[in-house]
């Protein structure tokens, strides 16, 4: 069967689309691949492009043989024990026992995990704890978690369900404020009883709209060394029910933005579909509302500017029910409130510090699927945000603040993203073949100097209805840009492009027709001046099981590096080099729990990929924060147990407990921490 957003959710069995199963599809992406979201600018595709990029750099580089040469890779069995190193369940890395990483973070590489077994897995001699899970408290006088007793009101207090962009803040040696996006929810295992969705109570859709937004709550340090939670005036949630934001920026205040309830223009009610993140200078986080889209009832006469290009219908024409969410509150459904969905699809920013603080959307920085958007400030001072649009055939963007800072990020401050100029990107293949460059870029303005550079579209058109704004400028159509940051110690941009199955390829040089394990690019700014408009950039990873001769690991031998595919966030750590690298979509592409990897930049070991662990059966690895110095790799786990047909009392995962008599499980933040040699 073939479901559709009008139809109840369940049965689902064995359907899949791209790389996702029919709960995944429908839970986090608002079944967008039934969606008709294609970008209609004529630039050749990214994999056209990066084709002809991989024909020339075989033929130059000699790269073919290395791409041929794929090994085989061979199980490694580690220790099983609860909250230590897990069982590995297949095929995995061939790096034997050799240690890997940056210093403080040495491991031994674990083997790939098959997609069945229910178990956090990590390297040997590191343990993991969970932080705080779905449910638990957050606010000073919240409710314990409680599965038979869920309400607005409790949830709204508590730690909200799928845990996705993730920052831990130090406040000292021994405290520290961690930030949690909490992304979508999945009602199916929320609920006991739940039948679909169409059958939710008002007080059952309140209550998921409490679980999405943001989380802050402070940590301190256990006696063992791992985080807990810790009460306090800081413990604060913004969410999708209640929590009011700023609008901000040129559009602020614009008729597009201007409804019933709000004829100021400027103040919305919650935050949704909250994916990555990233921090500023002046120590905010910035979070993308990526497929908002999904909670809005359509209207298939309504504005083609939001129902054709924002996919409020599907491929078949038929519109969206909104997850009916139009049930609970008038505003999600697009024929009573046109405008309401316009105040959603922008980069969130809120300051953990000031609980009394107003969390803002930033107008300036576009209104798209944001994955996220991570900052680094230029070497001339002007605060620069990279920030990708995941969706396939989206595009890919920069923010260039008009004001600067001083050394070090001094003088930053939250109104430098209200004022600066809005960049989208074209790729090419041709470059420099002498050099290690696959091609180079340009950055095509959106806003200039305040004003719109797209002809036939005003500022305010521009802001709010950027996707067809970046496809008449001709940008470079993408395979899914989800996170893409910066390094801090170079500037050179790492974007992880997740996968696009849809991509109709070219050419015998590239044997991917359907890219369902991803890339990630290096993109290098000319001059090392990010505020510039030209670029040169480079495969880093072609993702894949290493034995599929089309993957690419920077030259790095096949036969020795884990199995990687659908990578989606991508970090750094402060003190060391080296790029980590978290997935979300491997059960179904490659049969494998989602991983965390960590991949060299530099010398003889660029592209060498070491897995360092895996996540529970259905679940996906996000946000990963590294302190290298304190030996600690974070995680959230986010939709532990998200598999077809799975239920609460029918769960296929009971992640984080090991106890298997628990009903159902539960979205956590996980520390893993090394406690060994
Ligand atoms: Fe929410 Fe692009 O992953
Ligand atoms: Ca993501
Ligand atoms: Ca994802």
């Amino acid at each position: 069967m073939t479901l559709t957003p009008s139809r109840p959710l369940l049965p689902m069995t064995g359907h899949t689309r791209g790389n996702r199963s029919a709960a995944t599809c429908h839970f986090k992406c608002g079944d967008a691949c039934l969606k008709a979201e294609g970008s209609t600018s004529t630039s050749p595709s990214f994999a056209a492009v990066a084709e002809a990029s991989l024909s020339r750099r075989n033929l130059l580089l000699g790269l073919g043989a290395v791409a041929a040469a794929a090994g085989t890779v061979t199980a490694q069995p580690a220790a099983a024990a609860p909250g230590k190193g897990g069982p590995g369940g297949g095929a995995g890395p061939a790096a034997g026992t050799a240690t890997v990483g940056p210093k403080g973070l040495a491991f031994t590489p674990i083997a790939a995990v098959a997609s069945t077994v229910d178990q956090m897995t990590v390297p040997a001699g590191y343990a993991w704890k969970p932080i705080i899970s779905w449910g638990d408290p957050v606010v000073q006088g919240a409710p314990a978690f409680d599965l038979d007793r869920q309400s607005p009101e409790a949830q709204e207090k508590q730690f909200g369900y799928n845990n996705d962009y993730l920052a831990i803040l130090p406040k000292g040696r021994n405290r520290a404020l961690l930030v949690s996006n909490h992304e979508y929810t999945n009602e199916n295992l929320m609920y006991p009883g739940f039948t679909s969705e169409e059958a939710l109570t008002p007080e059952q859709l309140r209550t998921s709209m409490a679980a999405h937004g943001l989380s802050v709550v402070q940590l301190r340090r256990g006696k063992d060394g791992f985080w807990e939670v810790e009460p306090s005036k800081l413990g604060r949630r913004f969410t999708g029910l209640s929590t009011e934001f700023e609008l901000r920026g040129p559009a602020a205040g614009s008729d597009l933005l201007k409804t019933a309830k709000d004829p100021s223009g400027r103040r919305v009610i919650g935050t949704l579909n909250n994916c990555a993140g990233g921090t500023t200078p002046w120590g905010t986080v910035l979070s993308g509302e990526e497929n908002f889209d999904q909670y809005f009832r359509g209207d298939a006469a309504g504005d083609p500017r939001n129902r054709d290009t924002y996919g409020l219908v599907d491929k078949d024409g038929e519109v969206g029910n909104g997850r009916y969410w139009y049930k609970a509150d008038d505003r999600f459904d697009v024929v009573k409130t046109p405008n309401e969905i316009n105040r959603f699809g922008w980069i969130v920013e809120v300051d953990p510090h000031d609980p009394r603080s107003t969390p803002v959307k930033h107008t300036a920085m576009g209104r798209f699927k944001h994955e996220g958007a991570t900052t680094i400030v230029a070497k001339k001072g002007n605060v620069v945000a990279y920030m990708g649009d995941d969706t396939a055939d989206q595009h890919l963007y920069k923010f260039v603040s008009r004001d600067r800072v001083g050394k070090g990020g001094k003088g930053g401050r939250s109104e430098l993203l209200d004022a600066g100029d809005l960049y989208v990107a074209r790729f090419s293949a041709e470059g420099d073949v002498t050099t290690d460059r696959d091609g180079t870029g340009e950055w095509i303005p959106l806003t200039k100097d305040g004003r719109s550079a797209v002809p036939g579209m005003s500022m305010e058109e521009v802001l709010v209805f950027t996707r067809a704004a970046a496809a008449k400028v001709g940008a470079t159509p993408m395979d899914r840009p989800e996170d893409v940051e910066p390094d801090p110690r170079t500037g050179y941009v790492y974007i992880a492009c997740t996968n696009n199955k849809s991509r109709k390829a070219a050419g015998p040089a590239n044997p991917r027709p359907a890219n369902k394990d991803g890339h990630v690019i290096e993109l290098r700014e000319q001059g090392d001046d990010a505020t510039g408009t030209r670029f040169d950039w480079s495969l880093l990873l072609v993702c894949g099981d290493p034995a599929d001769p089309t993957t690419y690991f920077s030259g790095f031998p096949a036969d020795a590096v884990s199995p990687i595919s659908c990578p989606d966030n991508v970090a750094f750590d402060a003190g060391q080099p080296g790029l980590w690298v978290s997935t979300d979509g491997a059960p179904s592409a490659i049969k494998r729990n989602d991983a965390l990897h960590y991949v060299p930049l530099t010398g003889a070991e660029r592209g060498r990929v070491s897995q360092f662990l895996a996540v529970p059966a259905g679940a996906e690895t996000c946000g990963p924060w590294i302190d290298a110095a304190d030996g600690s790799v974070f995680v959230n786990v986010q939709h532990p147990g998200e598999v077809d047909g799975a239920l609460v009392d029918r769960p296929v995962s009971t992640f984080p407990y090991t106890d298997a008599s628990k009903r159902t499980p539960r979205p956590s933040t996980v520390q893993v921490r090394r406690t060994g040699r």
